[in-house]
């Protein structure tokens, strides 16, 4: 198939990768460590309100990167989450990540709506890991640069990664009507909740969502993602580390290193190896915002804010504001987000502030900003 009949058949509007369906939908994230849901509805005060929530943990090796490797637990997870969530809530949009999606803001020359087109599959097939034609591909313009061009932003993933999260989710008895970026989900509610004070031109803030088997990391610049990457490093790196240096399985290996030895104390040779993985992990940070600051000449920000369960790791948020040299800061979703108090209890408000974000922006998506 020819790209430029692809880009021909997406609709123009980042994010709507696929169908947008009329109803409300449930969000459905497929983390490493556990399967998220969330049931979303906009107020007419224009808040966004969390109706239901569930999560399921998954175990050990589910899933390596964007590739299901057990299907059947993936599978019985689910059952179990439809049912704890009991919503009569039958469609589902699901998040993808990993090293077959891409998400991305290009400059463009810009010109007729035609010549975009050819730009973006042209500049787009230079960062796919894929061929083109083995991929969705969605777009949106988001601005004009100052040399007369346009800024775009893609989003684009691999079909058979899309077909088999898609199917597996389907084998549950739900129809998937929206698969999106989980990136663009957790930047959903990253400004639903910040609002106008990360939207302004001249503003630039990190985002982070730091989870179980990678970290992704976000400059948001005026209002639009300006950078993304995927760090390979998350919470899991350092139960990995646990369980070797340690000689426990993966499940004990968890549990000492979010409990300690029971009594919330996390034992110094525990804290040590957190401590060796963060080394790598701020390594890595360091690199890429270098790169940031050489390609831009920017070198401050105004704000950095976390999620993910392993923004929860003692001491991160505080390291972090020192290697950004700007306020960290978690996202709350409860800070503008109402929640319904007969199906989400006070006990499970935490879990969703740090884990649920990206299942939130999921179940957003179908709803008017
Ligand atoms: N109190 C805690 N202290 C340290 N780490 C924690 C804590 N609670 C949860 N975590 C870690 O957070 C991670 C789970 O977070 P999250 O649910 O955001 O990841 P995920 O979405 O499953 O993973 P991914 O997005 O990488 O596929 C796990 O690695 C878990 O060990
Ligand atoms: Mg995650």
């Amino acid at each position: 198939m020819d790209p430029k009949d692809i880009v021909d058949n997406i609709k123009e509007k980042f994010g709507d990768m696929f169908y947008v369906g009329p109803k409300g939908v449930i969000g459905i994230d497929i983390g490493l460590s556990a399967i998220k849901f969330a049931e979303v509805s906009l107020q007419s005060d224009g808040n966004y309100k969390i109706n239901r929530y569930a999560s399921v943990d998954l175990p050990e090796g589910t899933i390596i990167e964007d590739e299901i490797q057990k299907e059947d637990e993936i599978l019985q997870a689910l059952q179990q989450g439809i049912k704890e969530l009991n919503s009569p809530n039958k469609f589902a949009c699901i998040g993808i990540s990993g090293p077959n999606t891409l998400i991305k803001k290009l400059q463009l020359a810009g010109g007729t709506p035609e010549e975009i087109e050819d730009q973006v599959t042209w500049e787009t097939e230079q960062y796919l890991p894929f061929p083109i034609d083995e991929g969705n591909l969605s777009f949106s313009v988001v601005s004009e640069n100052q040399g007369g061009g346009i800024n775009v932003i893609i989003g684009a993933a691999k079909k058979t990664v899309i077909d088999s999260f898609k199917s597996t989710v389907e084998r549950a008895n739900l129809k998937v009507k929206i698969v999106d970026l989980n990136a663009s989900a957790t930047i959903n509610v990253f400004e639903a909740v910040m609002g106008d004070e990360v939207k302004q031109k001249d503003k630039t803030w990190i985002l982070m969502d730091i989870g179980a088997q990678k970290t992704h990391f976000m400059i948001y610049k005026g209002g639009v993602l300006a950078f993304f990457k995927e760090v390979n490093i998350g919470g899991l790196t350092i139960t990995e580390e646990i369980q070797r240096q340690m000689g426990v399985n993966y499940k004990e290996a968890e549990s000492l290193k979010i409990s300690g030895d029971g009594s919330g104390n996390i034992p110094e040779e525990i804290m040590d190896l957190i401590n060796q993985v963060l080394d790598s992990f701020f390594n890595e940070l360091k690199k890429t915002i270098d790169f940031w600051v050489n390609s831009t000449s920017e070198e401050s920000f105004d704000g950095c804010v976390l999620t993910g369960g392993s923004a929860l790791i003692p001491g991160l948020p505080e390291a972090l504001q020192e290697l950004f040299e700007t306020e960290v800061q978690i996202l709350n979703p409860f800070s503008t987000m109402a929640y319904n108090q007969s199906n989400i209890s006070e006990d499970m408000i935490n879990e969703i502030a740090f884990k649920g974000v990206c299942a939130i922006g999921l179940a957003m998506r179908s709803l008017p900003k």
